[in-house]
């Protein structure tokens, strides 16, 4: 079976003793993950030494940098690079976030370079790919996120492919409340399934793990992650709420 992940993306959100709490509270669960599930904590920079820590020991549960840098080192004031996450031994990373392509103007072919640099790193990108509304509204949603696969996806081999996790993030739904229906999902799933399987065939594209992100919480998860082509969430708000969060781990298949 493919992987099943349940990401958390904390954003800029929580001070680092919140954060820790947080993490303790999840751990207390003593939550136990098959072989094919994960549970991975996208935090701010300055906190990834901090939940490494915490984490380490915890089987199925992994850490991720939410950015990283599409230059792989010199004067950058600010910037972080895949090989500093690598060196700290960090094993994802977001990347493409639509909070990044929108806030900081981050187009495809930078994204490129990006999921490059992961990839040299032995990073394990998560790309996020997702029409904004007006999209939607126009029915084109399908070439729209295709286009977002194929100018920062297409160019990697089918081995480098085999190693990133796609995440479906559809602008509409991230932080409003507005989730994509199970079918809405299901359906834009298949299709990102679909695309990838016409470039790299149809065993690569199974093997890909592809996210549901956008208002997902603990009601919602069981039913969004059983369809047959999302494979877990990337969770914004929800992922900040011990309790919520641990159901949602639980929801995955
Ligand atoms: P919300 O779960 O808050 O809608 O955020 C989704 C998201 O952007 C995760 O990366």
């Amino acid at each position: 079976m493919r992987k099943q992940i349940a990401a958390a993306n904390w954003k800029m959100n929580l001070t680092v003793s919140q954060g820790a709490a947080l993490l303790d509270d999840i751990l207390k669960a003593g939550l136990s993950l098959s072989d094919h599930q994960q549970a991975i904590f996208a935090v701010p920079f300055p906190y990834l030494s901090m939940a490494q820590s915490k984490l380490a020991h915890s089987g199925r549960f992994a850490v991720a940098a939410q950015n990283c840098s599409n230059k792989k080192s010199g004067a950058f004031t600010g910037e972080v690079s895949a090989e500093m996450l690598h060196s700290m031994e960090i094993g994802y990373c977001v990347i493409g976030h639509s909070e990044r392509r929108e806030y900081f103007a981050e187009s495809n072919q930078v994204l490129a370079e990006k999921l490059d640099l992961c990839l040299e790193n032995q990073i394990t990108p998560i790309f996020c790919c997702g029409e904004p509304l007006q999209i939607r509204e126009a029915g084109i949603q399908n070439s729209y996120v295709e286009t977002q696969l194929r100018e920062s996806l297409f160019h990697l081999s089918q081995d480098q492919l085999e190693k990133i996790v796609i995440a479906y993030e559809p602008i509409w739904a991230i932080g409003t409340g507005r989730t994509a229906s199970t079918q809405q999902a299901q359906e834009m799933h298949a299709h990102l399934r679909a695309v990838l399987a016409g470039h790299y065939g149809d065993l690569v594209a199974g093997r890909i793990s592809i996210l549901y992100g956008g208002s997902v919480k603990a009601s919602n998860a069981a039913e969004l992650f059983q369809s047959p082509d999302v494979d877990g969430g990337l969770v914004g708000g929800a992922s900040l709420n011990a309790p919520e969060f641990i159901r949602i781990i639980a929801s995955l298949k």
